[in-house]
């Protein structure tokens, strides 16, 4: 099979819906490539800092992008590990500071656009489900099977609370809620690729759905349009 017929799952969605999770499981358990498109947008932040590019820069910025030196070491377990230029960044990926500078480079239309090729290159037979903000509308506009998950923004900021402090992170669930809201502002609103569902995306709200209540969801998605091999 081509590369570009592959076929692709979406999971599109605002952060915290727990799009991470489901998206990873959903492609341990196809045996299908994964993209986590969001730890792009975190890297090229990371590497921004490392080389003092402005976060404002757009030029310089995409250039970065194309250029960006990543690995992703699948050890066969929980989250993969991160590689920026050979170094172990997969802790630092996830602070929120990284996220919120993620979020500036996101907006500049530059910068996604350097970053396209790259995302699409992840699409390889057997298949991708590919993780973000604008996978089933921008990057992905032919997948097969387009999810928008989705969750309020007092559940999400419960779950990044729960999480952060599994990872010893100490955060103020104010603080958490405030920044949720203004990051999901910043996303729709902006000018190149806002936050919204494709047309044809089928939406989930999960604020009262356990990861497997999604799960169920979204496997019997999968068996309808065809997509798994049972
Ligand atoms: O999903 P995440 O929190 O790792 O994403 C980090 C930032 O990158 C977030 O502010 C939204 C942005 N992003 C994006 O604009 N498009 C994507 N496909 C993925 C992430």
């Amino acid at each position: 099979m081509p590369a570009e017929r592959a076929p692709v799952i979406t999971v599109d969605g605002p952060s915290g819906s727990g799009k991470g999770t489901i998206s990873r499981l959903l492609a341990r358990e196809l045996g299908w490539h994964w993209l986590d498109s969001g730890a792009l947008y975190r890297l090229l932040a990371l590497a921004a800092r490392r080389h003092g590019v402005a976060l404002d820069d757009a030029g310089t910025l995409a250039d970065l992008a194309r250029r960006l030196d990543v690995r992703f070491a699948d050890d066969g377990g929980g989250e993969p590990r991160v590689l920026l230029e050979g170094e172990d960044v997969t802790r630092e990926l996830r602070t929120e500071q990284t996220g919120a500078a993620a979020s500036r480079v996101a907006a500049l239309p530059a910068v996604r656009e350097a970053l396209l090729d790259r995302q699409r290159a992840f699409r390889r037979p057997p298949g991708l489900v590919a993780d973000g903000r604008d996978m089933g509308t921008v990057v992905f506009p032919d997948a097969e099977l387009k999810i928008f998950l989705t969750a309020s923004a007092e559940e999400r900021a419960r779950r990044r609370h729960k999480q952060l402090k599994e990872q010893g992170f100490e955060a103020s669930m104010d603080a958490l809620f405030r920044d949720i809201l203004a990051r999901d502002e910043r996303d729709a609103r902006r000018a190149v690729s806002p936050l919204r569902p494709a047309a044809d995306a089928v939406v989930i709200d999960a604020s009262d759905l356990s990861i497997d209540e999604v799960m169920a969801r979204v496997r019997a998605l999968v068996r309808e349009r065809g997509l798994h091999g049972d």
